[in-house]
């Protein structure tokens, strides 16, 4: 996907990681359009990157009808989405409330589905598009104190390999980016968690799933969007681990070679 002058959507753009692309995009010559609840920090940030900002609470299945429609009638055509908001309620299951759970099935899952069903029939007339869903590590491995964002991250990355199932032969790619943690808001609450913290003791000391800065992943992304890469893994080093849960999807891929995607 060429990047210069394309018109990347980013939702969960009022910081942490969806910031950082936001910042990247933009260096890379695309125009960028800003997604969160916080409308005075994207109107803020959109002024500085030279994009636009739509402030949505994509929890909200109002906000959420007819969001690209409304995205692309201001701000023209969309080339990419980047499915980036999230939220990561920590605690055990069993401590959770109900809200807490809804909201995070919602944010993380349902609303990337969507955005993809809104976004891809104009994608595919123009005959350009990409899709980059931000997934997880939790999406592949499981630690305690964060089952239900696991469960959903897992849905993002197997519903990625569908979309890529459902596009097959049309110009339009698609990435799921597996990263661990990420020094942002998110990430620091939930070493807050004492579980969580002391699995995440354990795997650094291991060696396997060293911290990953900001600037490292939004680049990465970044280059995996332009260069159509299909899985971005960070860090590097537990590739393995996303690997090893991969295989199914891939030879499910295989075995169904030469089968019509579409009627
Ligand atoms: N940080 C990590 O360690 C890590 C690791 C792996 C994957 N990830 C994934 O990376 C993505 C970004 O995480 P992050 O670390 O940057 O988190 P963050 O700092 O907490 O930022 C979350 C973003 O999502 C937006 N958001 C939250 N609720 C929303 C809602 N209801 N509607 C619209 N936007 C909403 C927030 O904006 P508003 O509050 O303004 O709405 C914010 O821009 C998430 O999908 C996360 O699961 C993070």
């Amino acid at each position: 996907m060429k990047l210069t002058d394309a018109h990347v959507l980013i939702t969960g753009a009022s910081r942490g990681i969806g910031e950082a692309l936001a910042g990247q995009f933009a260096e890379a010559g695309s125009r960028v359009t800003l997604v969160a609840r916080s409308a005075d920090r994207i109107d803020e940030l959109a002024g500085e990157l030279g994009g636009a900002a739509v402030p949505a609470d994509l929890t909200d299945p109002a906000a959420l009808s007819g969001l690209i429609a409304r995205v692309e009638e201001e701000h023209g055509p969309l080339d990419v989405l980047v499915n980036n908001a999230g939220r990561l309620p920590i605690g055990a299951i069993m401590d959770l409330d109900q809200a807490d759970v809804d909201a995070t099935v919602r944010l993380n899952l349902l609303a990337p589905i969507e955005l993809c069903r809104q976004a891809l029939p104009g994608m595919i007339e123009r005959g350009r598009g990409h899709v980059a869903n931000i997934s997880s590590t939790a999406g592949v491995g499981c630690w305690p104190g964060i089952a239900a964002y696991c469960g959903t991250k897992a849905g993002l990355t197997h519903f990625t390999a569908g979309l890529r199932a459902d596009l097959r032969g049309l110009p339009i790619g698609t990435t799921v980016v597996e990263v661990h943690v990420v020094p942002t808001r998110m990430g620091e609450q939930l070493l807050e968690y004492g579980p969580a913290a002391a699995s995440d003791r354990r795997m650094r000391r291991l060696g396997i799933l060293p911290h990953v800065t900001l600037e490292k992943l939004a680049r990465h992304t970044v280059k995996a969007v332009a260069n159509n890469r299909r899985h971005l893994r960070l860090p590097r080093r537990a590739a393995f681990i996303a690997g090893l849960s991969e295989a199914p999807r891939r030879s499910t891929e295989w075995m169904i070679a030469g089968v019509p995607a579409r009627e």
